[in-house]
């Protein structure tokens, strides 16, 4: 099945009152995994890679050439998608690579200059069929610089929208990235209250630290593409550890990267089906 686009499959999630599982990739397995485990499940998911990630690897284009020919291969409806991205040339890349998304973040930016260069991106990426997401306001604590308590306001959104043309919107709503500990409280009335003033999408970052329960409510209340990072990484980490720890003479990275696997895509399997059933 080719690459989906992702107002395709968040209009259809939308619709449905359903969420979409956006998970992060950081190597070759995590993208097998999300992959195998939205299959299992039968539902579209998103495939992203950050900024961060890319700085990792030092280059886009391995792993993210990896990411297109693992979604091309799958079959269920699969989005790749550019993670916080505060540089247009990485945009342009990605773009130009063929991810059907990208997130351009320009929060930490003065308000008139991220709407500008937001519209800037939104021009490029509709021209090539792409979709973009953009944020207004602050997710808390992202890179630790985020103070958390950060909230959207409706009509902020509203507007953003409004004088951005983008196709889903990340908004502040009491998540807060890298939590290792699924505490965060949502605030959901606040969450249905900008649903109803934007015509796009919701977008929850740091949905890490949401519990299972409360991310169905948030979903119910009008969140419809939840971003999964450390949860996953944290699946995944715990798995290679275990493989480790069982066999000190093991030398094969097959043997605990594929253990990691395995647990990813049954973890991801789980998410999606209590996102979207
Ligand atoms: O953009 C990605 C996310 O917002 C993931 O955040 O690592 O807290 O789940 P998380
Ligand atoms: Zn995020």
């Amino acid at each position: 099945m080719p690459r989906a686009a992702l107002t395709d499959v968040l209009s259809a999630a939308q619709s449905g009152r359903r969420g979409v599982g956006a998970f992060n990739v950081i190597q070759v397995e995590h993208a097998e995994a999300i992959v195998a485990g939205a299959g299992a499940a039968g539902r579209p998911t998103v495939l992203q890679l950050s900024e961060n990630a890319v700085r990792y690897h030092g280059a886009l284009a391995a792993v993210g050439r990896a990411m297109l020919a693992v979604a091309d291969a799958a079959d269920v409806p699969v989005v790749v998608h550019l993670d916080h991205a505060t540089g247009v040339e990485l945009v342009e890349e990605a773009l130009d690579l063929g991810f059907t998304s990208v997130m351009y973040d320009g929060s930490t930016l003065p308000v008139e200059e991220n709407l500008a260069t937001t519209r800037r991106v939104v021009e490029r990426a509709h021209g090539l069929g792409a979709s973009v997401e953009a944020e207004i306001g602050e997710i808390g604590g992202k890179d630790g610089v985020h103070a958390p308590g950060v909230r959207t306001r409706p009509e902020d959104a509203a507007r953003f929208v409004q004088e951005t043309g983008i196709d889903a919107v990340a908004v502040a709503v009491g998540s807060s990235h890298a939590m290792t500990e699924r505490t965060a409280r949502l605030d959901l009335d606040l969450i249905t209250a900008i649903r109803d003033a934007v015509p796009v999408p919701l977008v929850l970052h740091g949905s890490s630290g949401v519990p299972d329960d409360h991310l169905r409510e948030a979903v119910t209340a009008g969140m419809t593409k939840i971003n999964i990072s450390t949860h996953l990484n944290a699946t995944f980490t715990r798995a290679v550890r275990d493989a480790l720890a069982a066999d000190p003479a093991l030398v094969d990275p097959r043997t605990y990267l594929g253990a990691a696997r395995t647990a990813t895509a049954r973890e991801v399997e789980r998410l999606v089906r209590l996102l979207a059933d």
